[in-house]
């Protein structure tokens, strides 16, 4: 398409997209209706947005490069990429066979306890060569754009060495067109050889891991419950990532009561997630500390557990972000829309609700503010629906209802089938890190 407009005050684009039946920009709460705009369309500029509103309004708005993309939606439903802000991409092997165990009534607890469970995926992830490593890191990346997360969490957390740690990172890092933010969880699970000593093993993650890692991470994250680190081991952890210049987030109270999200509160950590054992008592911590509450429901489903009380949060004024927690173990699942169906089931959430979470609940929980809405100054990402509305989202459950995906302005998956071939050019900054010595991001 030639230039749309001869106003002098149209801004300058190289993409437009427009037929969207309805364009979610997230530029609103839930309450609020999300921003959405009927018959919306939107402009970008270097893979940023410029300018988003309805339609009828483009052609005097918007100057669109001779050479530009110009994309029809055809009357479809335009969302936000999904912001997954908790996943365990990089992993070796199959945990198939102990999913038919649980099923048969044996408990996550007693598998770990006879060395199966995450003891067999740190085996096989230790085994596997990097490439190897970010090769299946790809696949899964290339499943989750293909399911609109446009920007993912990636943690490490199945080496346990230091160098089976930063070889788990430098896979996540591998070149991809996902966004990413990279998380350091060496203390994830306390490995055979340090049976015991879990001291020993702190220390070994304080004083050797996090030196190593800090550097290819921007978080640091720590599994403190029940069976895995205990409060002051997970408060030294923590520390010791800050002191490194990672920013801190934690996996609390997903097996018990157990004195994570409080931990959080303590130190300021941007997230606390799983949270089912959590009580008024940790909501009322979070909220005061501004800890966001990351709700991770396709691990109940898996598990066959209760759900995390996401009402109670949302309800005391927490932002919760819900993210897919993909690992082998507990939630085998790219999938964003299936947790947005989760967590209208189990979580009680209305599916604007849901929506919010996943993308700008997302964004928040990651401290990213160049996404998780479409909004001026925001990255150009976003996902063309097969559907007309939001709600078939959660309604219309368990098959894959994105067509396309557009990632920084560049069209990545079309009616389906991933079309990029090299990371996306990067036009500006991702994020200011905090006070840190290495990069981290890959965004
Ligand atoms: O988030 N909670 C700790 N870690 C994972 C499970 C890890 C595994 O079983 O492999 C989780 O649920
Ligand atoms: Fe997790």
């Amino acid at each position: 398409m030639s230039a749309i407009s001869d106003s002098s005050l149209a801004v300058a684009a190289d993409f437009v997209l427009r037929g969207a039946r309805e364009l979610v920009t997230m530029s609103a709460p839930p309450a609020e209706g999300l921003g959405a705009i009927a018959d919306g369309a939107l402009a970008a500029k270097d893979g940023v947005i410029v300018w988003a509103g309805r339609e009828a309004e483009l052609p005097q708005a918007v100057d669109l490069a001779p050479d530009g993309l110009d994309i029809d939606a055809e009357g479809r439903c335009v969302l936000p990429g999904f912001v997954d802000a908790h996943t365990h991409v990089p992993f070796a092997g199959s945990r198939a066979a102990e999913y038919g165990e649980r099923l048969a009534g044996v408990s996550y607890g007693e598998i770990l306890a006879r060395g199966g469970g995450i003891n067999v995926t740190v085996e096989a992830t230790r085994q596997a060569s990097e490439e190897e490593l970010a090769r299946l890191a790809r696949r899964r990346y290339d499943s989750m754009l293909r399911h609109g997360t446009t920007t993912a969490e990636v943690k490490s957390g199945y080496g346990l060495t230091v160098v089976d740690e930063a070889k788990q990172l430098r896979a996540a890092a591998t070149p991809h067109a996902l966004r990413r933010e990279l998380t350091f969880l060496g203390a994830h699970f306390l490995p055979p050889e340090y049976a015991g000593r879990a001291d020993d093993f702190i220390r070994l993650v304080c004083d050797e891991m996090i030196p190593a890692c800090a550097p290819l991470a921007r978080w640091c994250d720590v599994f403190c419950d029940e069976g895995a680190f205990t409060v002051s081991q997970a408060r030294r952890v923590l520390l010791a990532g800050r002191a490194a210049g990672l920013s801190l987030r934690i996996h609390a109270d997903e097996l018990a009561r157990s004195g994570g999200s409080m931990l959080a509160a303590e130190l300021g950590c941007v997230s606390a997630d799983h949270l089912i054992h959590a009580t008024w008592q940790e909501i009322a911590a979070m909220k005061a500390a501004g800890v966001v509450a990351v709700m991770l429901p396709g691990t109940s489903y898996t598990l066959g557990i209760e759900f995390a009380p996401a009402r109670a949060f949302l309800e005391a004024g927490v932002t919760i972000a819900l993210a897919s927690d993909l690992n082998p173990g507990t939630c085998h699942c790219e999938n964003l829309q299936m947790m947005i169906s989760l967590a209208c089931q189990g979580m009680k959430l209305t599916p604007d609700e849901a929506l919010y979470a996943a993308t700008a609940g997302g964004a928040v929980a990651l401290r990213r503010d160049d996404v998780g809405s479409l909004e001026v100054g925001k990255r150009c990402d976003f996902s063309v629906l097969v559907a007309a509305s939001r709600t078939e989202l959660p309604y219309h459950f368990g098959v894959n209802l994105v067509g396309h995906v557009v990632l920084g302005g560049r069209v990545v998956v079309q009616d389906g089938v991933v079309t990029h071939d090299a990371p996306a050019p990067e036009p500006v900054q991702p994020f200011a890190r905090d006070a840190s010595p290495g990069a981290g991001g890959t965004a």
